[in-house]
């Protein structure tokens, strides 16, 4: 069997690290390649100089190299169209193209998709124009027929790190913001175009599905938690906790967003141009039913860390088969748990933070196992997977900080209590200086089947 040489490229986050992890247990997976990486990924391959925007530094290295297969599993390559000039280069790639992937950069085009289609999401209005918007607002007419007093939501339209969405309640409120976005230009081009919406309100979930450009295959469904603080207080995240499946979720509604979002929605992407790699729609269950939030062309960091956890089938046979369009021949199971993932945060994240603190309970290099840096240092779990997120080995060979979020500590049981158990067990003998994370991830789940 030929082993293949696998490039890759991402934000070099616990997100990329799960993937590469799983990607090695591949009997078919050859040497590893990731720009960008971490300690973690360095252990499974090798971490390129190269960074994941830089498409002509990326194209000659997979063809020096002869890489065998590429994976684009972040926004911003996505986003600047590095699949594409990969296929230009006849290089197999996995991941959408730019205008499929414009689904997630754009979310003037998705809301425009969503209206065009059909599909359940939030009443809207899109502004190019900062007067116009401005005007709208101090109108307060009705959004669709919104009430005026309710909250609006306004959101930059380009790729905006996450941090793009903001939730008003008065006029001056939203005022301000509409100037941050359109005048003062605090998110670069991304607040060129806004969208505002109507304020839904529900528990918010997460799915993600395989799609080959025809057909699909849906995960089970996760909930990340978004802000920094306890019961959803404080500043907004890139994700600092997942867990998954969900035990609120019943067949029914799973089948029901099936049936109302993502059937119809994989449908009309493909009809505009096939699309191949992860969707990820986040939605929000409504008292009037799922709607969509948003829609990202990609797997979602922390839940790619949970899911590839469960994920029973070789990732790699699913990739191979979605490039070819086979992916209908291909069995995609999942294992019969629960999983977590618990992000471990330098102080002040999401604001500024240190860099350089040594992580203590994380095994380095010691063992003989390939994946020694995914251990504790003091249990050895195989429910328990350590994914590195923001850390690096620095001159002295110390694995220290190096991010926002730092580790993912993923736990698989039978079920959730039992998974979070032993996450929050394992977290216990690991520390840096101003460590700090939630210690409520998956209550609010837990608390819905009371
Ligand atoms: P997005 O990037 O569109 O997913 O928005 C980021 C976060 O803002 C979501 O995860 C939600 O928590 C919140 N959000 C976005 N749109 C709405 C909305 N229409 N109503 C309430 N919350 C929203
Ligand atoms: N889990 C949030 C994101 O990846 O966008």
């Amino acid at each position: 069997m030929k082993k293949q040489k696998i490039l890759i490229i991402g934000a070099g986050g616990g997100r990329e690290h799960a993937i590469g992890w799983k990607i090695a247990q591949s009997p078919r997976a050859g040497k590893l390649f990731f720009a960008r990486g971490n300690a973690g990924t360095a252990e499974l391959g090798t971490n390129l100089e190269i960074k994941e925007r830089e498409i002509s530094k990326l194209i000659d290295f997979a063809k020096n190299e002869k890489i065998d297969l590429t994976l684009v599993v972040a926004d911003e390559p996505l986003a600047l169209g590095v699949v594409d000039e990969f296929k230009k280069n006849n290089l197999r790639v996995w991941g959408p193209t730019k205008v499929a992937a414009q689904i997630e950069w754009s979310k003037a085009y998705s809301k425009n998709f969503m209206r065009k289609h059909n599909l359940p999401t939030a009443r809207f209005e899109i502004f190019s124009n900062f007067e116009k918007a401005k005007a709208y607002l101090e109108a307060r007419p009705p959004l669709g027929g919104l009430a005026s007093k309710s909250s609006l939501v306004i959101k930059a339209s380009g790729l905006a790190l996450g941090k793009g969405v903001v939730i008003v309640k008065t006029l001056s409120e939203s005022l301000q913001t509409l100037e941050e976005m359109m005048i003062k230009k605090v998110f670069g081009g991304a607040g060129n175009e806004v969208v505002i919406e109507e304020f839904l309100t529900g528990p918010e979930i997460s799915i993600h599905v395989f799609s080959d450009g025809k057909t699909y295959k849906i995960f089970p469904a996760s909930q990340d938690h978004k802000k920094i603080g306890e019961r959803d207080t404080g500043l907004n995240t890139g994700g600092v906790g997942v867990v998954a499946p969900l035990p609120f979720m019943n067949k029914e509604m799973m089948q029901r967003i099936e049936k109302e979002i993502i059937a119809p929605t994989i449908k009309n992407l493909n009809a505009e141009e096939p699309f191949v790699g992860i969707l990820y729609p986040g939605l929000m269950l409504t008292p009037d039913g799922p709607k969509i939030l948003e829609f990202n062309a990609r797997f979602g960091d922390p839940e790619a860390e949970a899911y590839m956890r469960l994920l029973d089938t070789d990732l790699l046979d699913i990739v191979d088969a979605s490039i070819d369009g086979k992916l209908e021949e291909v069995e995609v199971r999942w294992k019969n748990k629960f999983a977590c993932n618990v992000v471990l945060c330098s102080g002040g994240y999401p604001g500024s933070y240190e860099k350089e603190k040594i992580i203590s309970g994380v095994c380095q290099r010691v063992s003989l196992t390939k994946d020694s840096m995914s251990k504790s240092l003091f249990d050895n779990d195989d429910d328990i997977v350590i994914f590195h997120a923001g850390t690096k080995i620095n001159e002295r060979e110390q694995l220290v900080t190096n991010g926002g979020r730092v580790l993912g500590v993923s736990a698989l049981g039978n079920s959730l209590e039992e998974a979070l158990e032993k996450a929050y067990k394992t977290i216990e003998k690991i520390s840096f200086e101003g460590m700090q994370y939630r210690r409520d991830i998956g209550k609010k789940a837990l608390e819905m089947i009371k």
